[in-house]
């Protein structure tokens, strides 16, 4: 008796309070009274992603030192636009030798930092278009901040002048936040200036093997004789050439 009491009550005030006897005159009928809201993208925390994958710890070391952890994850927060980070792993840190890193100023290495990352969210197919938009703005600025992309069949070289390098993986891509593994350390031309040194490979990959010179390499075989000076230039020359043949066998296994 008591529920029934109660139930004719509660409809009662149901009915009273129910919105259309409210809102029915301030809203136009065409709006519908509650808009679903979109799904909230899921949190990704920047910190936890680059201490798992990698290894990106001196990479990460970077940008706690210098706080701009704090701005990514700010932009990966800002679910709109999202944000786009290259990585190098701890071995291409590891392997620059020149420049070297080691005298720039903190306010540098903020600019470093923030040179490797793109304020929008990027899958890899995008890079088609970003290509024909290059250079684009990174987060460190635009003019000699700026990165230059092409996206020659499926894989994403970038340039900054100083450095030529790809995209060699995805450790994460679901909007808003892809994060991509390259191969080097990014450079601006706004930290080390515009006066390139030439580069020993160059950026677009020789058709033709060249066949001649291996032949007279055959007396080098042996790397335990090293004369002082005029070896150099040999010991230099054949660098070049081993890095030519693993950018090449490189290209070959990305083909296979
Ligand atoms: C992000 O992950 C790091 C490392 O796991 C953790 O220390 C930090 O508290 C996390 N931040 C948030 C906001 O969850
Ligand atoms: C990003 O969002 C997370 C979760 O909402 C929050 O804990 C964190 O403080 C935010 N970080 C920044 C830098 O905005
Ligand atoms: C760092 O040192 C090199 C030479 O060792 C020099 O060429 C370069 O200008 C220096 N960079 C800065 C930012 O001082
Ligand atoms: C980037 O591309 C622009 C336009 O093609 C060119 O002027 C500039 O020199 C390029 N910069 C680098 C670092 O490759």
């Amino acid at each position: 008796m008591d529920i029934t009491v109660i139930f004719m009550i509660s409809s009662t005030l149901v009915l009273v309070c129910s919105p259309s006897s409210y809102a029915q005159t301030a809203l136009p009928p065409t709006l519908s009274p509650t808009p679903a809201p979109a799904p909230a993208p899921e949190y990704v925390n920047l910190t936890d992603l680059l201490s798992v994958a990698g290894p990106f710890h001196t990479f990460l070391n970077y940008l706690v030192s210098t706080k701009v952890i704090e701005t990514f994850q700010n932009q990966a927060n800002n679910t709109d636009e999202g944000i786009t980070l290259f990585v190098p792993k701890d071995e291409s840190f590891s392997s620059l030798k020149k420049p070297s890193l080691s005298n720039l100023t903190q306010d540098q290495l903020k600019s470093l930092c923030l040179f490797h990352a793109l304020p929008h969210y990027y899958s890899l197919a995008d890079f088609k278009a970003l290509s024909q938009a290059s250079p684009i703005n990174t987060l460190a600025g635009g003019g000699e901040y700026a990165l230059n992309f092409t996206y020659v069949s499926g894989t994403v070289h970038l340039s900054s002048g100083w450095t030529n390098t790809k995209v060699s993986s995805a450790v994460h891509a679901k909007d808003p936040v892809a994060i991509y593994q390259v191969d080097k350390v990014l450079l601006p031309e706004a930290i080390f200036g515009t006066d390139i040194p030439p580069t020993p490979a160059p950026a677009p990959a020789p058709d033709i093997a060249p066949s001649a010179d291996t032949e007279k390499g055959g007396s080098g075989s042996s790397p335990t004789s090293s004369p002082p000076s005029s070896s150099h230039r040999i010991v230099t020359f054949g660098g070049v050439w081993s890095q030519l043949v693993l950018a090449i066998s490189g290209g070959l296994v990305l083909f296979l």
